[in-house]
Parts: structure tokens; C-alpha cells; sequence
């Protein structure tokens, strides 16, 4: 992974098209006069508010449709890649979160409940509260993110998870392999037919990728293989969650279908960290699971020393992670694994991209996408230096102003 591929984008000044679609409300940084909020009134917090509102200034520079944006010294680094989310979902799991916290160990089995709180919402339940996962995520930095299915498991609402997800993003992973059902528990080959093949049918037009949860209590080794093959024959891109309640199979699966990424990688052998360092898979760690179950944490050193690519990603969802911020995925990288800063705003941007196949994101770069974001610091170190801070100061998409 090189850190330094995109690390030229820290200049203070960067050219952004389409400027009409940009707020252009608010003072520049610039007529700040020192000390000047010092007095709480409540007038001047409130004009402090006001001038908070933009800290940069910008001026068309001449060339058509080109507006040059003088960060005044701040960061700017490519919009976050979250290559793993399930944020469509009904409910919540509150009370299973709390448990945990006074000692109940986490158990996927929690998957079943938002099973049922998802079957039981509309479809315009779910498209509101998407929408509001998006706004969430677009507030946060995160410019491209993955949407999984996988808590349907029926044909008739995966289909519909997978047509949501599709309305916001073109990044769509049908999971119909994420447990059992419970209608299906005491037939599950009846379950992997269904997924591997009428299900799959209704999901496949939506969805770029597939995924199964290859795990002790999910889907066996086997199983794997054949819900990967089956989802390749319809021409959807392999991608495993492995590895992540203990050692199993999952990273050698994935490795062997050539999966674009294997994700969570908690617990690793020597062979799992050879086989991913000779092969294009990524590694995706999804520390916020680790903070929100209490398990111990992927060694994101050890895969980086032995040349793996590795990515992180919130894996947002309400069980074993209900935190959609990439930032704090970051903090945790840093603290938690081993990586520095800037592998760890690497891996949330380049290394997202490269989990998704992807190279017209996650990179400030002639020919990318203008998925930019604006700190409000002076280098992306203060991901990681200032914690729970809220340092994403303005974010574009593809040029436009979010
Ligand atoms: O990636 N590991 C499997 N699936 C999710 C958790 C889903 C849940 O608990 O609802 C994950 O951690
Ligand atoms: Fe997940």
C-alpha cells in the first residue's frame, strides 16, 4: 500500500468544476479578526456560528466552469470509501448492545431479529431510513459506500433490500447467505438452493457483488463455495465475511473464487496471511465490531508487514456495529492495530477502492472522481490525533458541493 500515491493532495489549494452547483453563502476565513469571539454573549457565539459556516474562500480563476477554493491551510484528502455496509435494515438491537456491555458475548444469532424487523417495514420505511444513513455517511466524509442485503432472506425482501440499496448506490452486494432463517432451520440445503438459485435470479439485476458469511453458525466451507460460484455464473463479483467469531475457512475461500475482499480477518493463521499476500484479495478490517463486541482486534500490522492490501471499513449495522463513521474506524485503526495515520486514511479511501475493484475513487488523481473532503485541520493526522472531533469541514462528490 502506498501512502504516498495521494499524499500530494494535502496542498492548501484545489481547483473544483461545476461551480454552480456550490453554496456560496458565508465570510471567508480571512475577515476573522483575532480574539473577536472571545466574549460569550450570546450575539457573538452566534456570529462566530455564522463565519464558522464556510472556512475557506473561493473565486472563479478565469477558466470556464473552474473555481478555485483556498483552503487556508487545511487537509484535504480523497472522499472515504466504505466498502462494507448494511444499512438497510429495520429496528434496532439496543438491548442486545447493552447486554453485551454487562457481559452477554455476541452471537450473529441477533441477525434473525432484524430479519423480522426488516421484513416487517414498508418499502418506504426502509427508503427513509436509508436516506438518513446516507446523509449520515456524506456528513462523515464517506463519498462511495457498499450496501449488502442480507436481512431478507426471503426472495421477496432481499429483492426489495437489493432494489433500495441499488436507488443509492451502484456498489450492491446481495448477502441472502448471511444466516439461516429460522423457517429454514431444520432444512438448511432447502435454504442454499433458494439462495443459489431463485433468490440469486431476483437479486442478481441489482446487485454488482456477492458475499456469504462463511463461519461457524453461518454457512460451512462448502456451502461457500457453491453460493460464490452460483452468484459468478450470474455474474456477480465474489466477496467472503470471514474469519471474524474465530479461524475457519473463509480467507482461503475467498483467495481461491479470487473475491475482491474477505472482511473482518480477526482471527488469522500464517497460512491465511500468506495466501492473502500472494493474491489480489483484500483484507478488510472492521474495527468498529471489535469496539462494539468487545473482541479483540484484527493485527493490521502483521497483514501490512506481510504485504497484504489491507481496507477498513465501518461494516455499519445494528448488531455488531451500529457506527457508520469512518474517521472513528480510523482512530481505532491507530490505536487498536497498529497503523499509522496514513495507512490508516490510506486503507479508508485507496484501500476501500481497491476492495470494490475500484480506481476512479479513493485517490486525488488526474482522471478520478472529485470525491473530496476538506478537514478542518491542518493534516489528515488529526483523523487519528483528535478523536470524536467532528473534522470533516465540506465534502464533494463527483465536483459538486454536498
Ligand atoms: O458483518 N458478520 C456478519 N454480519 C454482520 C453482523 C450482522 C448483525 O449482527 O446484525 C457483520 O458483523
Ligand atoms: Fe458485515
Amino acid at each position: 500500500a502506498d501512502a504516498a500515491e495521494w499524499a500530494a493532495s494535502a496542498a492548501p489549494t484545489s481547483a473544483v468544476g461545476s461551480p454552480a452547483t456550490h453554496r456560496t453563502t458565508g465570510t471567508p476565513a480571512t475577515s476573522r479578526t483575532p480574539g473577536e469571539t472571545r466574549s460569550l454573549s450570546r450575539e457573538s457565539l452566534a456570529a462566530a456560528d455564522s463565519r464558522d459556516e464556510e472556512q475557506f474562500s473561493r473565486h472563479e480563476d478565469g477558466r470556464a466552469g473552474v473555481e478555485v477554493i483556498d483552503a487556508g491551510g487545511r487537509a484535504m484528502i480523497p472522499g472515504f470509501v466504505d466498502s462494507h455496509t448494511h444499512i438497510v435494515f429495520g429496528g434496532d438491537r439496543a438491548d442486545e448492545f447493552e447486554a453485551r456491555m454487562s457481559g452477554t458475548p455476541y452471537a450473529a444469532g441477533g441477525i434473525r431479529r432484524t430479519v423480522a424487523a426488516t421484513r416487517a417495514a414498508t418499502d418506504d420505511d426502509l427508503r427513509t431510513r436509508v436516506g438518513r444513513f446516507v446523509r449520515e455517511l456524506h456528513a462523515q466524509g464517506t463519498t462511495t459506500f457498499e450496501i449488502k442485503t442480507g436481512y431478507g432472506l426471503s426472495v421477496h425482501d432481499e429483492a426489495r433490500m437489493a432494489r433500495i440499496a441499488a436507488e443509492v448506490t451502484d456498489e450492491v452486494t446481495f448477502l441472502g447467505a448471511h444466516v439461516v432463517p429460522a423457517e429454514y432451520a431444520d432444512d438448511r440445503d432447502a435454504y442454499v438452493d433458494l439462495v443459489c438459485g431463485e433468490m440469486l435470479d431476483a437479486c442478481a439485476p441489482s446487485s454488482r457483488w456477492i458475499d456469504v458469511f462463511c463461519e461457524n453458525g453461518a454457512f460451512t466451507a462448502d456451502e461457500s463455495r457453491r453460493i460464490l460460484a452460483a452468484g459468478a455464473a450470474r455474474g456477480l463479483r465474489p466477496r467472503v465475511h470471514g474469519n471474524q467469531l474465530g479461524h475457519g475457512d473463509g480467507v482461503a475461500i475467498a483467495v481461491a473464487a479470487d473475491a475482491a475482499s474477505v472482511d473482518h480477518c480477526t482471527y488469522l493463521s500464517d497460512a491465511d496471511v500468506d495466501a492473502l499476500a500472494g493474491s489480489d484479495t483484500v483484507a478488510t478490517l472492521l474495527p468498529g465490531v471489535e469496539f462494539s463486541t468487545r473482541q479483540p482486534y484484527p493485527d493490521a500490522r502483521r497483514l501490512i508487514d506481510a504485504g497484504v492490501t489491507v481496507a477498513l471499513a465501518s461494516d455499519c449495522n445494528p448488531g455488531s456495529c451500529f457506527t457508520s463513521s469512518v474517521p472513528f474506524m480510523i482512530a481505532l485503526a491507530v490505536r487498536e492495530m497498529g497503523m499509522t495515520p496514513s495507512e490508516a486514511v490510506w486503507s479508508a479511501t485507496a484501500g476501500g477502492a481497491r476492495a470494490l475493484r475500484r480506481n476512479d475513487v479513493g485517490v486525488i488523481a488526474p482522471g478520478a472522481r472529485a470525491d473530496l473532503v476538506l478537514l478542518d485541520a491542518p493534516t489528515r493526522v488529526h483523523l487519528a490525533y483528535r478523536p470524536g472531533v467532528p473534522l470533516i469541514d465540506a465534502v464533494w462528490k463527483d465536483g459538486c458541493r454536498l
